[in-house]
């Protein structure tokens, strides 16, 4: 280690690429212990982390003045406390762009796997049950819900316009020229893309505005048959009630990439509610997305420091 570099933890997981650059030390340590990242945090300019590192005050505190800047690396900042950070001056960056692909074309399958019974096909076969019984739906002139028609909601519209589907979309902050743009219907409200989806997948942040904004309430809204989709944050859709509408029958399937606390508990309802097929968070789990996520967010924090060393900070 020598001391005139700026050094730069990477805690978690990801393809960092590249890690030599002038006045940098850079030290990746894919999936570091809580309690060594308190322990070692003091000694770093930086930090990049994914969605399993919380980074909230006792992190903060723990780091002490020598951190700077935090960098996500991928999309969601909701594992950050920006109010905290902001208050130490320490700088978030995120990599905004580098997963979308991966997260539309995960949540694209779950649509397909729940309208198909892919799962519970999969563990009746390799259980010794030859069961063609389950009767599927296609997808084809459905119409697709979208809740957040941003940057991997759009990639989710188009990839469901190839699979012939009609899509509808509820986002108040994107302009009626951008739907028009990709040929979604826009909806006016939450309760009218309800009323008109066959489908519906999520692809918002996870905010106080979104937490539990599909709940029993909206569930019970959408046609009984109806699939949901969740491969944004844990508890955008409510997730007891998500699991109720799973028991009662009111919903034909759903899937969800993401849960509220990660990972679940043990006897985290989801594991057992019928029809329900899970991954482990893996939207961004590709060769593809985290080669990019990892170059993209090295380089954004680097050339933050760059910048404060500029600026004389
Ligand atoms: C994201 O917000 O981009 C994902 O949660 C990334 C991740 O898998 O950490």
């Amino acid at each position: 280690t020598r001391p005139d570099l700026l050094r730069v933890l990477i805690c978690d997981e990801m393809n960092p690429g590249e890690l030599n650059f002038d006045g940098f030390d850079i030290e990746y340590i894919p999936n570091m212990p809580r309690e060594d990242i308190l322990r070692r945090l003091p000694e770093f300019d930086a930090l990049i982390t994914r969605s399993r590192t919380r980074v909230d005050v006792e992190l903060l505190d723990a780091a002490g003045p020598r951190l700077k800047v935090v960098g996500r690396g991928g999309v969601g900042v909701d594992n950050i406390d920006l109010d905290a950070a902001s208050r130490r001056g320490v700088l978030i960056l995120n990599a905004p762009e580098s997963n979308n692909v991966s997260a539309a074309e995960l949540a694209v399958m779950h649509l397909m796997a729940a309208a198909r019974g892919l799962t519970r096909s999969d563990a009746l076969t390799k259980s010794g049950k030859w069961d063609r019984k389950f009767l599927g739906v296609e997808l084809k002139d459905k119409t697709l819900g979208i809740v957040g028609l941003g940057r991997i909601g759009s990639i989710v519209a188009s990839r469901a316009q190839g699979l012939r589907m009609h899509v509808v979309a509820f986002d108040p902050y994107v302009s009626a020229e951008k739907f028009a743009q990709l040929g979604v219907d826009r909806a006016a409200t939450l309760n009218d893309l309800l009323d008109r989806a066959d489908f519906l997948t999520v692809h918002t942040p996870l905010t106080d505005e979104t937490d539990g904004m599909i709940g029993a309430e909206q569930l019970a809204r959408l046609r009984p048959g109806a699939i949901v989709v969740n491969a944004a944050r844990g508890n955008i859709v409510d997730e007891a009630a998500l699991v109720d509408a799973l028991h009662s029958g009111h919903l034909f399937a759903a899937g969800v990439d993401v849960f509220k606390d990660e990972p679940p508990a043990a006897d985290h309802p989801f594991l057992s509610a019928p029809n329900l097929s899970i991954t482990a968070h893996l939207g961004a789990n590709t060769v593809e997305a985290q080669e990019r996520v990892g170059a993209e967010i090295v380089d954004r924090v680097l050339a933050a420091l760059r910048g404060d060393v500029s600026r004389g900070a």
